[in-house]
Order: structure tokens, then sequence, then C-alpha cells
């Protein structure tokens, strides 16, 4: 089992989930080639049930993961994923990192529509994502890597 737990190593930012220290926990699972891709979508249900999610809430969580894991292990090879669930006056939320090291995206506005795919795939994962998410943030740059964060409300 390569997840760690623990308390959050950051402050999730940019949203105002009043929340105080001691009420953020996370998993990390690092993805490496295919290994990592399962063990984090079973995280994500895992967190998403103790938080508290309904069916759809806890599919929402699970599929994000899952594209956002595929999209490490085919285009970047490595990184990982870190779900956090973060308790607030608005109620329970999970934010979801993705981030990689790898060779970031040309032109990320273009991978934000629906059908681009430089991989020979659907092209649909992150649009996916974005509408699946409360809270959508990517930032990539070339050479650097990639970080998506998606919120999602219970
Ligand atoms: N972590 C990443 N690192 C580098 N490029 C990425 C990363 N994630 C996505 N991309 C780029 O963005 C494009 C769009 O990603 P998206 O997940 O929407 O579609 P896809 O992976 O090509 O197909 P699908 O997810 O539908 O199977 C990818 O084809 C790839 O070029
Ligand atoms: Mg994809």
């Amino acid at each position: 089992m390569s997840g760690y737990y623990g308390e959050c190593t950051d402050r999730p930012g940019g949203m105002d989930t009043g929340r105080t220290s001691g009420d953020c926990v996370e998993v990390r699972v690092t993805i490496s080639g295919q290994s990592g891709v399962a063990e984090a979508v079973r995280e994500a249900k895992r967190t998403a049930a103790k938080a508290g999610f309904g069916r759809s809430g806890k599919m929402r969580v699970a599929t994000v993961v899952s594209e956002l894991a595929n999209n490490i292990r085919f285009y970047a090879g490595e990184g990982r994923i870190i779900i956090r669930t973060i308790t607030g006056p608005s109620g329970e939320w999970i934010e979801i990192v993705a981030e990689d090291e790898g060779p970031g995206i040309e032109d990320v506005e273009k991978a934000m529509h629906d059908g681009f795919s430089m991989g020979g795939g659907l092209g649909v994962g992150l649009p996916a994502v974005k509408r699946m998410s409360d809270d959508f943030l990517i930032e990539s740059t070339q050479g650097r890597g990639t970080r998506v964060t998606a919120r999602i409300r219970a």
C-alpha cells in the first residue's frame, strides 16, 4: 500500500470552506506507470464514503480520480494523486490534486475542449472532470509539469 494518510501537508487555498487546522485529512497515492491508478480510485471511493457522500457524489469523486490518474499515467508516466477531506461550515468537501513533473500541456485551453486529444483518446477526460467539479483549476507549464485541483461538495 503506497498510500500515506495524515494531516494535510498544505492548506487548501482559494476556496472559502472555513477550514481550521486539524479538520483536513489526506491520502496520497503515487502513480507510476499502471501502478497506483486502481489504488487511487479505491481510495477515492473510500474517502467519499467516509465523508458521507451519496451515490452520485461518490461516483463523481471516483471518476475524477480515475481520469486524472490515467492522464498522469499516459502523458507524464509518474506523479501523484492527493485526496483531501475538508470540513467547513458549508459541509464536507473533497479536494483532489493530481500533479506530475511530466511534459506539461502545450495549449491548456485546447485541452479543455471536448474532443481534443494528443494521445488518441476521446479527449473528454478533462472537460468531464471540470463539469463534475464544483471548483476546478488546471496549471501546466511546458517542460515542468501539470497540476489539476478539483473540489467536489458532498
Ligand atoms: N498530466 C498531463 N500531462 C501532459 N499532458 C496532459 C496531461 N493531462 C492531459 N494532457 C493533455 O491534454 C489532452 C486532453 O486530456 P483529456 O483527459 O481531456 O483527454 P484524453 O486523455 O486525450 O482522452 P480521454 O481522457 O477522453 O481518454 C491530452 O490528450 C494530453 O495531450
Ligand atoms: Mg484523459
